[in-house]
């Protein structure tokens, strides 16, 4: 059976980190395509000498050519600025616009067929973006970052509950970060909701922290934003797809209408598969986590409105 291809566009900190962590895990044959001259040659080439100690048959090239991302099956987008100190992703939005539509243009052209994955931040704004300049159908466009939150969260009860990472479900909705909206009443450890384990100022203190999640990350390396846990979590989201595995995970996916509000990329829970996402899960709120998904949505769409796609 032939190898399915997934190209990672940017082979900074998290391209590179996505691109080690699908290689391990033989999801397929990885071009990781970057435009500073060399730099996807030498972690891909680096990754590949990795390949005979992790006991992988996978293949990994590095690129500064939009051909040879030629029909990748997904392709991975995280070219662009990361956040320092003091900043917010919405101050990434102008220039990390204009580079997501000029890849956007580049990788459409030599993989229509492809599942596109943003993770360049404005996270939301870009796959919005991504999913105008693409004209793909909406299954096809889709963003990470809920389930960066979520894997957040799940750590920080683990934790503090010192159980099994395993055993912790949380889920968001909304935005990333600050404009998440936390289902607390479905965190559940094997099932037990969260609330019979631990107190609610504990449960608030937790998503305070996530909410805050990525800056605290920020303020420690001071040169850039997290990797690691946005790789894995990109990995999960390209092995639901390449292995069509109907998970329910959180992804930011076009609406259209569900949840009352329509073009608009949120954070919802999606069925993704072989189809990518397959169907967005609507979920019964409550009244004040609609206002909350609502203000989130506000907040994506001032965005997008500052800029012109
Ligand atoms: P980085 O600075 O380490 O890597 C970005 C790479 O993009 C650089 O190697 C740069 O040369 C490349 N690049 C810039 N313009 C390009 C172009 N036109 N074509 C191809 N490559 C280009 O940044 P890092 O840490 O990898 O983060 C990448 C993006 O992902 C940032 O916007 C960051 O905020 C975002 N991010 C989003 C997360 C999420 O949850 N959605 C989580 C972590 C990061
Ligand atoms: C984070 O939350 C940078 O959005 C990224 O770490």
């Amino acid at each position: 059976m032939k190898r399915r291809k997934i190209s990672i566009i940017g082979a900074g900190n998290v391209g590179s980190a996505c691109a080690h962590w699908l290689v391990a895990r033989e999801l397929g044959d990885v071009v990781l395509f970057d435009i500073i001259d060399g730099l996807a040659q030498g972690k891909a080439l680096d990754i590949l000498e990795a390949s005979p100690i992790d006991g992988c048959d996978v293949s990994i090239s590095g690129s500064s050519s939009y051909a040879d991302t030629a029909g990748s099956d997904i392709v991975i987008i995280t070219a662009g600025l990361a956040r320092k100190p003091g900043m917010s992703r919405a101050d990434l939005l102008e220039k990390n616009c204009s580079i997501v539509s000029f890849v956007t243009q580049r990788v459409v052209k030599y993989s229509p067929q492809a599942f596109l994955l943003v993770v360049t931040n404005p996270l939301y704004a870009m796959t919005y973006v991504v999913k105008q300049i693409s004209g793909f159908p909406k299954n096809r466009v889709m963003g990470m970052a809920g389930m960066l939150d979520t894997a957040r969260m799940r750590s920080f009860i683990a934790s503090e509950l010192q159980v099994s990472v395993e055993d912790v479900s949380a889920f968001v909705l909304g935005g990333h970060g600050e404009s998440m909206v936390p289902l607390t009443r479905y965190f559940t450890v094997s099932g037990i909701p969260l609330t019979a384990l631990m107190s609610p100022e504990k449960i608030d203190a937790i998503i305070e922290r996530t909410r805050n999640g990525g800056a605290e990350i920020v303020s420690f390396l001071k040169t850039g934003s997290a990797f690691y846990a946005p790789a894995a979590a990109v990995g999960k989201m390209v092995e639901a797809i390449l292995k069509d595995k109907k998970r329910v995970l959180p992804v930011a996916a076009l609406l259209e209408g569900e949840y009352g509000i329509s073009q608009c990329y949120l954070g919802v829970p999606v069925k993704l598969g072989g189809e990518g996402v397959e169907e967005v899960i609507e979920l019964e709120l409550l009244p004040e986590e609609l206002k909350a998904l609502n203000k989130s949505c506000q907040m994506i769409r001032a965005l997008i409105e500052r800029l012109k796609v």
